[in-house]
């Protein structure tokens, strides 16, 4: 295949940036998104020319490194699917299309394709440790967990921390993630006690990084390559609620 690209482009966090035309040959269905962006690299280093600056790492699906907005959808058109798992077949020959980088205040760019989503961090450590007695490692079976409870937690705890919800939100929202994380936890024995404190320090680090907040959109829930599901933000407000009236703040 032979395909049109139209990559975002800025040198620094600080410089003007602006959508540049590719052109890249001989694209085989069967290479991932970030491979067929590795040609277009190679071919620019081989000229001499700046290679397009783009994040990734396990190109398995399961860091949340990789994070292009792909004709305007974050990760691209597959559902449930990280761009480093969206493959070429699912575009045709003679196509065009426009890869941009993460957009949101709280995700500055940093070159091109990068975005700082250091504000993600520090919403987890605001979140802080859980409670657990010391002494020897416990035994696996100590505390019986129902298997749907335990089923409930995972699923939230699927959340790879790529940002995508907070791209694909135009409140720039982070609370998908956010509730991804507080449910996790919150319906875990082992997460009870820092529950209260836990909700409200991350949603106030949220607030702080500048993340806006949730008007029910549903755009966070299309684009997550985890399909973390938005009654995960209800939850996350129950508990708010809850921990606000028991700790008066
Ligand atoms: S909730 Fe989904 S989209 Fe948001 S950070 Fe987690 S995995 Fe990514
Ligand atoms: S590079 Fe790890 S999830 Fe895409």
């Amino acid at each position: 295949m032979r395909l049109k690209l139209r990559i975002w482009r800025q040198a620094g966090p600080t410089a003007a940036g602006r959508l540049e035309d590719h052109v890249a040959d001989n694209v085989s269905p069967d290479m991932s998104f970030l491979e067929m962006l590795d040609v277009v690299n190679e071919g620019l280093v081989r000229k001499g020319q700046d290679a397009i600056a783009f994040d990734s790492d396990c190109r398995e699906g399961i860091c949340g490194m990789c994070s292009l907005v792909v004709d305007g959808v974050p990760h691209g058109p597959d559902r449930g699917t990280t761009v480093c798992q969206l493959h070429m077949r699912r575009f045709k020959d003679g196509d065009t299309i426009t890869v941009e980088p993460w957009r949101a205040k709280a995700f500055p760019i940093i070159k091109d394709l990068t975005v700082d989503r250091s504000a993600f961090d520090r919403i987890i450590a605001a979140g802080g440790y859980v409670s657990v007695n010391c002494g020897g490692a416990p035994d696996g079976n100590a505390i019986p967990i129902a298997k749907d409870v335990v089923e409930h937690a995972m699923d939230s705890a699927a959340c790879i921390g790529c940002g995508a919800c907070v791209a694909a939100c135009k409140n720039a929202s982070a609370h998908l993630f956010m509730s991804a994380k507080i449910s996790h936890l919150a319906i875990l024995p082992q997460g009870q006690v820092e529950r209260h404190r836990r909700v409200v320090a991350m949603i106030r680090q949220a607030d702080a990084d500048g993340f806006g907040s949730c008007s029910n959109e549903g755009e966070c829930e299309a684009v997550c390559p985890k399909e973390i599901p938005i009654s995960n933000i209800a939850r996350m407000t129950r508990e708010y609620v809850k921990a606000a009236l028991t700790t008066g703040g």
